[in-house]
Formats: C-alpha cells, structure tokens, sequence
C-alpha cells in the first residue's frame, strides 16, 4: 500500500474551528504559550550596528527595546522603565543614555539606571541595583531574533541545521545589510496570515506574477525541515522569460521559523524576511524587509519591492481580510486540507503542521 492510499483511505484532515482565529482567550493563550515562548525576529544588526543605536518594537501588549552597548554589544529589554512603569523609549535613535518621559530616570544601554532625580534624599535607595528586565537575544546569521522566556534553548538548539542550511543557499548571508522595509495591518488574526503564507496551493489561481515571476511552480514545494518547527519553502528559478529579474546564481528558498518569522531567499540571492506581530485578536502587523550588500535599494531590489507590494503582497492582504470575514461567518465551516504526501506545489500539508503546533500549544 502507499502513502497515497493510506491518505485516500482516511478521511481528509479538516481545517481548524472558527475559534484557533477568533476566540480571545485562544488568542490569549496563544501568546502565553507560543509567543511569549518561542524565538521571534526582531530587527537585523544592521539596524542597531553602532554603539547607543537602539530600536523599539511590540509582541502583543509586551513592548521591547533592542540596543547595541558599547561594551556588550547588542542587548534587549523590555520597554518598562522600574521606577513606576511607564514606557521608557519610543521609536529608534542612538543616544548614551534613555531617559523615562514620567520621571526622567535614565538608564544606559547595558540596562542600568544611572540618574533618578531628587533620589539621593531617599535612604538606602540603590541605583546600583535597579536594571531594566533583559530578554534574550541572538544574532543569527545577522538577524536579530529575541525570546521572552528566559529558559528557551538557543537559536541553534531550538533549529540544529537550520544555520548550515541557509548557508548553503546564501554563503554570503551575513554580509547582508537592512535596506528597506513596509508594514501592513493586515485585519485578520495572526494565523490566518501565517496559514496563507505557508502554502502555495493558492499561487497559481491567487499570484499569477510571483509564479511566473520568482519561482518555477513544477518545482515548487513547502516541506517540515525534519521534525523541526520549520517550513522550508524551495524552487528552482523561474524556467521562462517572465522572471521579473536576473534570477540567475542561487534557487529560491524560505525558512518559516514557528511561530511567525521567515527568510526568505528570492533566486539569485535577493534576501528579504517577515515578521507578524500580533495587535489584536483580528489584527497583525506584518514587517516586509529587504536586504543589501551596502544598504542600498538598487534597481534589481527595487523592481523586486515594487513588484512584490504590487502583486503577492497586496493579493495575499485581500485574501487573509476575507478570510477572517469569513471564519467570523455564523455560516463558517472548516473544510478538509488538499494534503498531498507527495508534496508540490498545490499542497496544504504545511497548513496541517502549522494546526498541529498550534493546537499542541493551546489546547
Ligand atoms: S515611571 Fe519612569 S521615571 Fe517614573
Ligand atoms: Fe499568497
């Protein structure tokens, strides 16, 4: 018997209730035990390479600092300052010092205060021991990624091989440079954005210019990278004349990080990456960016950030807005996964990982 005939023996693997998408104490859940747990991308180093650049960013309702320190380099905190809890920073910049807007208690870059004022009147206060709560932070292959809980394994615990393999494909990864980026609130729940994302049995009726365009459908395929909690998306390049740059050099990859950060490799080496943050139960922020050797947008980076907001980008904010319209519907009933065993590109496999990891977190 093969596996073909065992999937058509059973019944099809269903999609998820209404509630994995809609319910708010799932969503709450969902942050606690995935979110506040798991290694998300942040920024890339580049953003923060000199001493005092600091950026800021949210998970949810948990805000965050990330700041390079003279001394030890690139840190992260999160964004409460401890006399009474006000944010501390807002925004990005360089500065030696970040000052609270309540009380103007400042704090270095390594997390320590350094001046409450008026509290030298106060007996056996201590600034020596006031430091903002760090969080952990890796940088990985030039890309920033942090985790809220202070037991996570590593980057490379957490995804053994994942490093080689994105070497393989781009050996010159860590020369990379952040070069530019857009956002979009995307009006539906933060799955729902990560679903659509990993998988391209929609491509063909929903992308017609990235399937012709970025990647060769024939030899598209999204697979676990072992029974790791990554996606690894791979084609050759586009095999026809409509590619919408010199492709040449390097196949297309995309290394989706469970839960909500990919890599992506576009062919020829054009590196870009996303992140979804949470806002609301049905709202995400998703971050687009591309990246260069020197920082700079050139014509081929260019063409491809003009194209891809244009087409894949905006084709994909439509869809994941009807969905959630849709899953919201008292008429909504989750229909059975197109699971092929044997891969492809018309292919919802990924979709079923991606609900056995949620649900093995939430339920
Ligand atoms: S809350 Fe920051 S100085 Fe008072
Ligand atoms: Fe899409």
């Amino acid at each position: 018997m093969t596996s073909h005939d065992v999937i058509q023996e059973q019944a099809p693997v269903m999609g998820l209730d209404a509630r994995y998408f809609n319910d708010r104490d799932v969503f709450e859940r969902t942050m606690d035990e995935v979110f506040y747990k798991s290694w998300l991308l942040a920024c890339h180093s580049s953003q923060v390479s000199k001493p005092g650049d600091y950026l800021t960013l949210s998970i949810y309702d948990q805000d965050v600092i990330v700041a390079n320190d003279k001394d030890e380099g690139i840190r992260a905190f999160y964004n409460v300052c401890q006399h009474r809890g006000h944010k501390l920073a807002q925004g990005s910049g360089n500065r030696k010092l970040l000052v609270c807007p309540y009380h103007a208690w400042s704090y270095d870059l390594k997390g320590q205060l350094r001046g409450a004022p008026h509290a030298n009147k106060v007996p056996g206060f201590d600034a020596s021991k006031i430091c903002l709560t760090r969080i952990r932070v890796e940088n990985f292959l030039g890309f920033i990624f942090i985790n809220l809980d202070p037991e996570a394994k590593t980057m490379d615990e957490t995804f053994p091989g994942i490093r080689e393999e994105i070497m393989t494909l781009c050996p010159d990864v860590e020369e990379r440079k952040y070069a530019y980026h857009h956002t979009a609130d995307e009006g539906c729940n933060w799955f729902v954005a990560v679903e659509n994302y990993n998988e391209c049995y929609h491509c063909g009726h929903c992308h017609p210019s990235f399937a012709k365009g970025v990647i060769d459908p024939a030899t598209y395929n999204i697979a676990p990278y072992g029974d790791l909690q990554v996606l690894h998306h791979t084609s050759l390049p586009p095999q026809n004349q409509d590619s919408w740059y010199d492709t040449s050099g390097a196949d297309y990859g995309s290394f989706f990080f469970w839960p909500a950060s990919s890599i992506q490799f576009y062919p020829g080496g054009v590196v870009n990456s996303f992140s979804w943050r949470p806002l609301e139960v049905d709202d995400v922020r998703v971050f687009r960016t591309f990246y260069s050797n020197d920082g700079a947008v050139d014509e081929t980076l260019q063409t491809v950030i003009d194209n891809d907001r244009d087409t894949t980008f905006q084709e994909d904010l439509d869809i994941v807005k009807q969905v959630q319209r849709g899953i919201n519907s008292r008429g909504y009933v989750p229909g059975p996964l197109v699971v092929n065993p044997e891969g492809g590109i018309n292919n919802e496999l990924p979709v079923m990982k991606l609900h056995e990891w949620l649900r093995a977190a939430v339920d």
